[in-house]
């Protein structure tokens, strides 16, 4: 079965694996390169970024870029921008000093298969490369855009986003939290990045506000609801299905919903998350039905 035929469930699983395969070969290319000094830094770099994950973030650049009118190498190197800013948060979020983790994606973690100094490097060059990658003219034609997506990727990881909720996350322990801060923290460290590879395809396709602002609405809400279905999956999930380690957000003073609001509470407000995210796609009529798709199965995810 093709297309049409299959199941909205199927669809979207077709769409995914297709969405990681090509983003895959555009990472393997920027990750190979022709010479280098530094043979143990790519290797580390190689063993972060081509490790497996389900490629998300890469899939929203692509789907937002299609809804835009764009498609190809443009499409392809701004998903791949993304993810390797993705994957350096994760290195960096697995080090001894930050959630000291031994396992992601189902493999040991950077520091751990290599040493920590050799992580640290490797997540700094992979976030230098991404930006590298959007500001190469196979990314645009037009500087102007490519300053925009540089300046929208560096807003999303800085430290009004990023950066600046995992700052949050790490001082958790010793803060006051309420539902409101808690969501401040979440949408900085997890939903600033899925809204920003929504919006990069808008910026891409050079779409008019009113559709940057509906992909960006999506990739919020979304983002909102996946960190909290990561946070239900440490308490309720298993390692060996998350690709890591769970049961250790409570003991790390993280401060999550579920530990504030309990676990079903934190389920309903996903849910609403993600009605918000489908609600802002009504624009797009069904042309954006792989995402109102992938918004309504992310409370059900086990990985
Ligand atoms: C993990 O992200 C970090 C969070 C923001 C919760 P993903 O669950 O998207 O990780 P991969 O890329 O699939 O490994
Ligand atoms: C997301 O939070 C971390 C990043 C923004 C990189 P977590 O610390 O909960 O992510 P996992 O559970 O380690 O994947
Ligand atoms: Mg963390
Ligand atoms: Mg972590
Ligand atoms: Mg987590």
């Amino acid at each position: 079965m093709t297309g049409q035929d299959q199941s909205p469930t199927a669809q979207l699983s077709e769409a995914l694996s297709t969405a990681a395969a090509a983003v895959e070969e555009t990472m393997v290319a920027l990750l190979t390169p022709s010479d280098s000094a530094a043979p143990r830094l790519w290797q580390a770099m190689r063993y972060a970024a081509l490790s497996g994950g389900k490629r998300l973030r890469p899939f929203f650049v692509l789907q937002s870029a299609r809804l835009c009118g764009v498609s190809g190498e443009p499409a392809l190197r701004t998903a791949a921008a993304v993810e390797l800013v993705h994957a350096y948060s994760l290195v960096h979020d697995d080090l001894p000093a930050m959630d000291d983790d031994n396992m992601r994606r189902g493999q040991p973690t950077v520091h751990r298969q290599f040493d920590e100094a050799t992580a640290i490097l490797a997540g700094d060059a992979l976030q230098t490369l991404a930006f590298e990658v959007l500001s190469g003219p196979e990314t645009h034609p037009s500087a102007e855009v490519r300053s925009q997506l540089v300046a929208a990727l560096a807003q999303a990881s800085g430290a009004a986003g990023m950066a600046g909720g995992q700052m949050l996350d790490l001082g958790a322990a010793d803060t006051d939290w309420d539902e409101t801060s808690i969501q401040q923290l979440q949408s900085m460290k997890t939903a600033a990045l899925f809204a920003c590879a929504c919006e990069l395809g808008a910026i891409l396709g050079e779409a008019p506000p009113d559709q940057r602002i509906a992909l960006r609405t999506f990739g919020l809400n979304f983002g909102l609801a996946f960190q909290i279905t990561d946070d239900l999956m440490d308490v309720t999930g298993d390692a060996s299905e998350a690709g890591k380690a769970v049961g250790k957000d409570a003991a790390q003073g993280k401060a999550t919903l579920v530990e504030l609001e309990g676990l079903e509470s934190a389920r309903a407000i996903a849910a609403r998350f993600c009605h918000n995210a489908m609600e802002s796609l009504d624009l797009y009529g069904d042309r954006a039905d792989l995402l109102r798709e992938i918004a309504g199965s992310v409370t059900s995810r086990r990985s």
